[in-house]
């Protein structure tokens, strides 16, 4: 049977436009997706829009329209810009649909049965832009006599009627699961702290507001909405039909792999676990947490003005290349900052000069000396084996370093095999052999054709589009993409198409 796989991004909030942060979430659990199901997984990737709570209550207003209207709208500007980014989602959840709130009801309900809500009085900090509370001793007093907390989040003071949620009481059964599931949590410095916020002791968790409306109603319960992150967590469970006992999509909880921001790990890896257990569901097998982007090293904010539109830079880069220069070049857990210079650099270095020109130079002594026809593999030296021999065992390197999320690391190492081959082909420079041993040319021009289809297919994932071109150049059949494939060997003697270069350096427009 089958193996599935359930991927998930965050669903974003609704209250501004999508900015390169959202993307790169988004392009990480795409790469995932797409990989797994390249390697032969039954696969379920959601993303979607988080559309209830305050802050996206204050956002409408300040747009001036109702929040439905609002909503409607954003949530409409994020799914274009997943699909403007190659997102591959198999479902578009928004948590104002019928399905999630039924869904959310339910839990609420299953949680109760278990006993683990009791209503009661909140009175604290919170901070809207976070939609999060906060301890007094997590905040700090400004000059001004005002607090923040850590996230720079503003605060107000809240004082309301509100259920709790006894998250108290899970404090050790959550120790316990992370203990005995050392992957839950990535990378391990996230991991750690998470373990000792819950070390430090848990209080319960205020999960419903009474002071506006603008989200799912508490069953039973007139005057009270579900907290934001309750109804918000609850998406990925709604998205595979709970609570349908029979729906065909069940078969994919638990997630395989939540993606989040270090921003939002607590929720994910503290409440969410607890939420599950008290409602008896089963718990996702891995919360794998990304590093923030800067720009030019600042953090990127709308008072600052410096906020990257990942539409605009696909326009102005390729949005191939900026696939890559994402995933390439911080470690995934790791901060990092973005520059158009840094963008260019990895455009111009590994995608125009090590593996455009490897493909370029490769196929264009096919179609001059070979006719434009694949040659046979022929008897092998030490070198051509070896190389082969890389090639062969990337597959296995890679897939261990995608189900780390160790992007980087990836594509480093198909990287590494890239600057092997162009070292084999300066050594071995085919395009002398045309002279003096044409049997042995083509056995040269094999091996880098070899080469390259195994890189252009799993670099598939991460460049969908400029991948399909090289192996379509490379007369790999579009039904024999998949890593399976990779077993069978290509067609001698088959026409090659007229090559074409995939990577164009990156020429700065004169001003
Ligand atoms: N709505 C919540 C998530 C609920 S999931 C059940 C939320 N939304 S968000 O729109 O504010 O953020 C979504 C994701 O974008 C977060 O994972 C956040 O870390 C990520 N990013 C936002 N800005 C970012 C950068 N500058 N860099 C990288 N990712 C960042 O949180």
């Amino acid at each position: 049977m089958t193996q599935s796989c359930y991927v998930t991004t965050p669903i974003y909030y609704v209250n501004g436009a999508p900015h390169i942060g959202h993307a790169y979430t988004s392009i990480a659990a795409d790469a995932m997706a797409r990989f797994k199901r390249l390697d032969g997984y039954d696969v379920l990737f959601l993303t979607g829009t988080d559309e209830h709570g305050q802050k996206v209550e204050q956002a409408a207003a300040a747009a001036g329209v109702d929040p439905q209207t609002f909503t409607d709208r954003i949530s409409s500007d994020f799914k274009a810009m997943s699909d403007a980014m190659g997102v591959s989602y198999d479902d578009w959840i928004r948590t104002t649909e019928a399905r999630h709130k039924r869904s959310c009801a339910e839990l609420w309900r299953r949680i109760a049965a278990n006993g683990d809500f009791y209503l009661g009085h909140y009175e604290g900090w919170y901070a809207v832009r976070d939609e999060a509370f906060y301890d007094e001793a997590e905040l700090t007093l400004r000059p001004d006599g005002s607090r923040v907390a850590p996230s720079g989040a503003a605060v107000e003071w809240v004082k309301e009627p509100s259920y709790f949620f006894r998250l108290s009481a899970w404090q050790q059964r959550l120790l316990d699961f992370y203990e005995a599931n050392p992957e839950f949590i990535a990378p391990r410095s996230r991991r750690n702290e998470v373990v000792s916020f819950v070390r430090g002791g848990l209080l319960d968790l205020s999960v419903s507001r009474t002071t506006f409306n603008w989200g799912i109603p508490v069953p039973d319960a007139p005057g009270h909405v579900m907290y934001v992150w309750l109804d918000a967590l609850q998406n990925y469970v709604s998205a595979c039909g709970f609570p349908d006992p029979g729906a065909p999509r069940w078969r994919y909880w638990p997630a395989d792999v939540h993606f989040v921001g270090k921003d939002i790990i607590r929720f994910h890896a503290v409440y969410w676990p607890a939420f599950l257990m008290a409602a008896g569901l089963a718990l996702p097998k891995r919360v794998s947490s990304n590093g923030w982007w800067l720009m030019d090293g600042e953090k990127m904010s709308k008072s600052l003005g410096n906020v990257v539109e990942p539409r605009k830079l696909a326009d102005i880069f390729g949005l191939d290349q900026l696939r890559y220069f994402l995933l390439r070049e911080k470690p995934f857990g790791a901060d990092g900052s973005l520059s158009h210079a840094a963008i260019i650099t990895r455009i111009n270095v590994d995608l125009a000069n090590d593996l455009g020109n490897l493909a370029q130079r490769s196929l264009s002594l096919v179609a001059r000396n070979c006719g434009g026809v694949l040659p046979a593999r022929g008897a092998l030296t030490e070198d051509d084996a070896a190389l082969l021999a890389s090639a062969d065992a990337l597959l296995g390197v890679v897939r261990g370093h995608f189900d780390q999320q160790t992007f980087h690391d990836g594509l480093e190492e198909v990287w590494k095999v890239v600057r092997a081959a162009n070292g084999y082909i300066d050594r071995q420079a085919p395009w002398a052999l045309n002279r003096t041993d044409k049997a042995r040319m083509g056995v040269v021009l094999r091996v880098l054709v070899d080469t390259l289809r195994v890189v252009a297919t799993l670099l598939q994932p991460v460049m969908p589009g400029s991948m399909g071109r090289m192996l379509d150049q490379l007369g790999v059949a579009e039904d024999a993409r998949g890593f399976a494939s990779l077993g069978v060997a290509l067609t001698e003697g088959q026409s090659l198409p007229a090559p074409q270069g995939v990577f164009p350096r990156y020429v700065e427009p004169a001003a």
